[in-house]
């Protein structure tokens, strides 16, 4: 039989009220007239008298309200449709959420409103930020292996030459030299360990993760004497597939930091390790109880050279969050100061 319904018989107001778009009604001023379940979702909302009734300008942060005012009379007065426009709201715990908006006239009776319907793009926009860091750190790192390539020759060649001259003419100041010089070749190898990871045709292999961060604790036993280690490894069958040495490069870098961050408040610490899988990704999640990283610097992580460290180079997070993106895997922070850090990765297993 032919399924067939009869426009008459739909509820249209189930419709808009279950609509998966998030829909307002909004009247002269900004008042709120109408909010549909999504809506009230959207804004993390209880029920709609948190809502109706108020003024639209209440969920909206003041630099956009010149714009939101601009809009709504176009709507009102000259009953134009909008394009679709890009702002944010804040929900009701205060969180500013970024949205894409668009608007109609709605005629009741004799009055003319505004149908207003919003769409949340919160990832959308997490996304895009993310895309652009790693493209910046694309083209950094293509900087920087020009400049590796150019200055590693002439050093090395300084390097031989330094030795034949220590054979034929011993000087103290040579050893000091040579060894000065061995930093700044090693800087240059980690730089192009960062910049260029495919430059070592390593192959792909399956690795059991759980394995490999357990074999890598132990070259830090003697740094661990304030530390106390918790596990929490689970899913061990589960491998994922990439370069083995960079992967452990990856996780000896986040050690390396979650032990200095935990040498930095001078005391006893604790790091925390996890590894399991879920919906299609193993997870691993590395927590240290250390010094913690402020919301300004949190953005930084991962840009080359940037440290805080008196001795540090700044390339450690620059190689995981290289080698965790070319593994099509994800990587997030968050941190206290004072309280301490976790990082998040995510790879996908195949
Ligand atoms: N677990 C952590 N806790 C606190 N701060 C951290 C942590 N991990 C990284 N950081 C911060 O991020 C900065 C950059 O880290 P990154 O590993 O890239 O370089 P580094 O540790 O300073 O130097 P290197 O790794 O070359 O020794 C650090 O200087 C530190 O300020
Ligand atoms: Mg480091």
């Amino acid at each position: 039989m032919e399924l067939k319904i009869d426009s008459t018989d739909i509820d249209f107001h189930q419709l808009i009220a279950y609509s998966l778009n998030s829909i307002m009604i909004v009247g002269q001023a900004g008042k709120i007239l109408y909010c549909n379940r999504a809506c009230l979702e959207l804004l993390k909302l209880a029920s709609p008298e948190d809502i109706l009734y108020k003024n639209l300008y209440g969920f909206l942060p003041p630099d956009n309200h010149a714009s939101c005012n601009d809009r709504l009379k176009r709507v009102l007065e000259k009953q134009e449709i909008l394009d679709l426009a890009e702002q944010k709201m804040i929900c009701s715990d205060g969180e500013v959420i970024d949205i894409e908006v668009t608007a109609a006239p709605f005629y009741l009776k004799d009055m003319i409103l505004a149908q207003v319907i919003i769409r949340d793009i919160t990832d959308r926009k997490k996304a895009e930020i993310l895309l652009k860091d790693r493209e910046k750190l694309a083209s950094i790192g293509q900087i920087v292996a020009g400049i590796v390539h150019e200055v590693k020759n002439p050093l090395t060649s300084v390097k031989g030459f330094l030795q034949l001259l220590k054979e034929s003419q011993p000087h103290p100041y040579l050893n000091t030299m040579e060894a000065e010089l061995e930093k700044a070749l090693e800087t240059m190898q980690n730089l192009l360990h960062v910049s260029k990871p495919d430059l070592h045709e390593e192959p792909f292999v399956p690795i059991d993760l759980c394995k490999e961060l357990t074999a890598l604790l132990f070259l830090f036993q003697e740094k661990l004497y304030n530390v106390e280690i918790e596990w929490d490894l689970r899913d061990s069958e589960r491998k994922v597939v990439g370069k083995r040495n960079l992967f452990l490069k990856a996780f000896f870098n986040l050690v390396k930091n979650a032990i200095e961050a935990i040498e930095g408040i001078q005391g006893k610490g604790k790091i925390r390790i996890e590894h399991y899988y879920k919906s299609g990704r193993i997870h691993i999640k590395l927590s240290d109880t250390g010094v913690g990283i402020s919301k300004d610097k949190l953005k930084m992580l991962g840009t080359p050279f940037f440290s805080t460290k008196s001795e540090g180079t700044g390339l450690g997070l620059t190689q995981v969050f290289t080698t965790i993106h070319k593994h099509g895997g994800d990587i997030s922070v968050k941190s206290v100061v004072g309280k301490g850090t976790t990082f998040h990765v995510q790879l996908p297993v195949k």
